[in-house]
């Protein structure tokens, strides 16, 4: 068996492109850190600051609505590193998509389709791609980390799809940590829920159509009084929980909650 280097850590984040994926990137671009990014769109900042963090950074624009291609190509990526593996290899599935607010049989059906495989297929696939590939690691701490949300736990009228996405990331992942923890060097997996980013999503959601969202001024106040976090440190808190040695004693967790509470 070749032992892992314990310096080198690697990284996959989705929804890498903007909001709290950028900033989860961002603040993993050290030195020894092998990140990959997933998104529609490149981001340069990313990459002007990878080449200058000693940290090696790729980006790969992909669209996770259509996630059979990236699962397969992340399986054979991961492959690479099967001569020398890392120390360890995390997962985060971030990408995720709102759209525009409305009752479900309102919204364009194709609209429907990309969130629910952008948000919950591809985030499955992926963890599948990543679990197999990193399987024989021995040495590897392996780790997944669901970014979901409170909406995955209680329903809101106006985002069927986005709920029913998210609730399901929250129970495949509670079956994966079952899988995980019946095997030698088990992932940890944990879905969790990230509070109230300042990021585009918001935007989204507190400029909709009132008439179509009943929750939009929620959401407007939130934003007015000053309660979301910014991306930097909604990531920072995200990144202190992933190295957590508690991380994956409960597969279901919120950011707003302490460690270890369901
Ligand atoms: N913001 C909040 O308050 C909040 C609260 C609870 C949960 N969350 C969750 O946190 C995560 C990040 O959200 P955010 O607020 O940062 O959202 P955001 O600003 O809208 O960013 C979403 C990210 O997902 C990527 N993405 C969307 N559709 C994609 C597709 N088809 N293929 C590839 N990438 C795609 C976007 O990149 P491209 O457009 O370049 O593809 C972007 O990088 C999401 O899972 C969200 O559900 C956010």
């Amino acid at each position: 068996m070749a032992s892992a280097p314990r310096s080198r850590h690697l990284y996959i984040v989705t929804g890498s492109s903007r909001g709290l994926g950028a900033a989860l990137v961002a603040q993993l671009l050290q030195p020894g850190h092998v990140v990959l990014g997933m998104a529609r769109r490149f981001n340069d900042a990313l990459q002007a600051q990878a080449d200058a963090s000693g940290a090696a950074l790729t980006q790969w624009p992909v669209d996770l609505a259509e996630p059979l291609m990236p699962a397969e190509r992340l399986a054979a990526w991961l492959g690479e590193f099967d001569a020398a593996p890392p120390a360890s290899a995390t997962l985060i599935n971030n990408a995720g998509l709102v759209g525009l607010p409305a009752p479900l049989g309102e919204v364009p059906l194709a609209e429907l389709s990309q969130a629910l495989r952008a948000g919950l297929e591809a985030a499955l696939l992926l963890t599948s791609g990543f679990l197999r590939a990193t399987g024989g690691w021995a040495a590897t701490d392996r780790r997944v980390m669901n970014i979901s949300s409170g909406l995955g736990r209680r329903a809101m009228a106006g985002s069927a799809a986005y709920c029913a996405a998210k609730a399901g990331m929250d129970h495949f992942s509670r079956a994966v940590a079952l899988e995980q923890a019946a095997q030698a060097n088990g992932a940890r997996i944990v879905s969790i829920a990230p509070g109230v980013i300042d990021t585009e999503m918001q935007a989204q959601l507190r400029g909709a159509d009132a008439t179509r969202f009943p929750e939009r001024e929620r959401f407007a106040q939130l934003h007015a009084q000053g309660l979301l976090t910014s991306p930097a440190d909604g990531a920072s808190q995200l990144l202190a929980r992933l190295q957590h040695a508690d991380f994956g004693r409960e597969p279901i967790a919120d950011i707003r909650d302490p460690i270890g509470k369901p």
